[in-house]
């Protein structure tokens, strides 16, 4: 145990020597200690908790507003229940992560169209389906298809409601609490986008309006039209383009910052190294930071995330959430994990504080560390901060 209430267990993954850890608060708080932990019992506890759902994820004092929407501050990406990483997790092991997780008192799940695609949003239907009412479930449209394949941007207003009937029946609900644009449609007005959704608001099939990725003008142009309470882009401590204009343009116009990938798809887990070779068809085998000599260097960001962790006795992981969460109140990470302990690891980082000095010594030591790599392959950093055509 450490001086701030975490278990350990050293692990190997990857070739590379990590730790996995269990917050003490978390644990105290959902009634299971770290003795139970080690005799393999906890599983079975939050087994028992998912049955009363509801005591336990009314219990969460850690909340926050993405516009007038409330939320836990650390939400659930669900992407790699069903897509983009490798192995995938079974479908039966992501249900009970999703389940355990608002048992532990997340109430922001993330699913979208594109993930799978349509699979995801199934399987985030019935991992939710007993605690629907208790969330703010979150979706995407935004992509056309053809065979099963994303076959490129379509935000044609006829598209988007195709898309919402789809994930209003696949995420088995009558509403989407937030539905996102995923990505700006060069083709469509945004104003038709934005039109298309405040509809679907006063049809009661949508109750918030998101976006993720958007050109800055783009963004406010949408919000003029429908108010945008939250805006979904990358953002860790390894990809702060968040940071040139865009965190200023949320604070000025009250939306909220949902960080994707707040953990760098698990590089600031520590987890990976030069010698990480990511399974066949794993996405993240084709992102240049992710190439072993850019992680070779950028492991530098690990070392410092391991120093600080050290000192304020949390994982890089949590450190790497508690940084974001730092940034805002408005910030509201969404790490992505399959595994139960992973989630519990990182719902451990919203009881992590950084003092005003310590930001700043922190923001300091990164700026220091050169990143090595773009984030995206050519083809998703073209679809990034894309401006919507203007309306005649
Ligand atoms: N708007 C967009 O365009 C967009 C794009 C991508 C993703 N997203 C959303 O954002 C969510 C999060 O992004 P992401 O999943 O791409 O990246 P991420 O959250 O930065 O990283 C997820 C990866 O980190 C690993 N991980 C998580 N916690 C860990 C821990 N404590 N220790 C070690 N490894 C850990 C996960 O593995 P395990 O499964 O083993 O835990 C997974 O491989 C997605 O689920 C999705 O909902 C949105």
């Amino acid at each position: 145990m450490n001086k701030h209430g975490i278990y350990e267990a050293e692990s190997k993954l990857g070739g590379v020597s990590r730790r996995d850890f269990i917050g003490k608060t978390m644990l105290a708080g959902a009634g299971i200690t770290a003795s139970s932990m080690i005799l393999g019992t906890a599983n079975n506890q939050a087994d028992a908790q998912t049955k009363d759902s509801k005591s336990t994820n009314a219990a969460n004092k850690n909340l926050r507003k993405l516009g007038s929407l409330e939320v836990s501050s650390i939400g659930l990406g669900c992407m790699s229940g069903s897509a983009f990483f490798y192995p995938l997790p079974g479908k039966a092991r992501m249900i009970s992560v999703i389940r355990e997780a608002y048992d532990r008192g997340v109430t922001l799940f993330d699913t979208a169209e594109l993930y799978g695609p349509f699979t995801n949003e199934e399987l985030v239907g019935e991992a939710i389906a007993p605690f629907r009412r208790n969330i703010v479930l979150a979706t995407k449209f935004g992509f056309n298809y053809e065979g099963g394949n994303s076959i490129g941007p379509d935000s044609r207003p006829a598209s988007i409601r195709r898309a919402v009937e789809g994930s209003l029946r696949r995420l088995r609900t009558e509403y989407v609490d937030l539905l996102y644009q995923h990505r700006v449609d060069p083709k469509v007005p945004i104003e038709d986008v934005a039109g298309t959704v405040k509809d679907l608001i006063s049809e009661g099939k949508v109750r918030n309006f998101g976006m993720s990725e958007p050109g800055l003008d783009t963004l406010r142009r949408a919000h003029a039209v429908q108010p945008v309470a939250a805006l979904q882009n990358e953002y860790s401590v390894i990809e702060r383009s968040v940071e040139q204009g865009t965190l200023d343009v949320c604070r000025e116009l009250g939306i909220g910052l949902v960080p994707w990938a707040p953990l760098a798809r698990g590089f600031t887990t520590g987890r990976f190294g030069e010698g990480t070779a990511f399974l066949a068809g794993d996405y993240r085998g084709g992102l240049p930071r992710m190439f072993p000599e850019a992680m070779k260097r950028n492991l530098l960001l690990i070392e410092l995330l391991d120093r600080w962790g050290k000192a304020k006795g949390a994982t890089p992981a949590q450190i790497s959430l508690a940084w974001l969460l730092a940034q805002g109140p408005n910030v509201v990470p969404i790490p992505g994990s399959t595994d139960p302990w992973h989630m519990r690891e990182n719902l451990g980082a919203a009881d992590i504080r950084f003092s005003a000095d310590e930001l700043a010594r922190f923001r300091r030591e990164l700026e220091a560390i050169p990143v090595i790599g773009v984030r995206g392959s050519p083809g998703s950093v073209a679809q990034n901060g894309v401006e919507a055509p203007a309306k005649n």
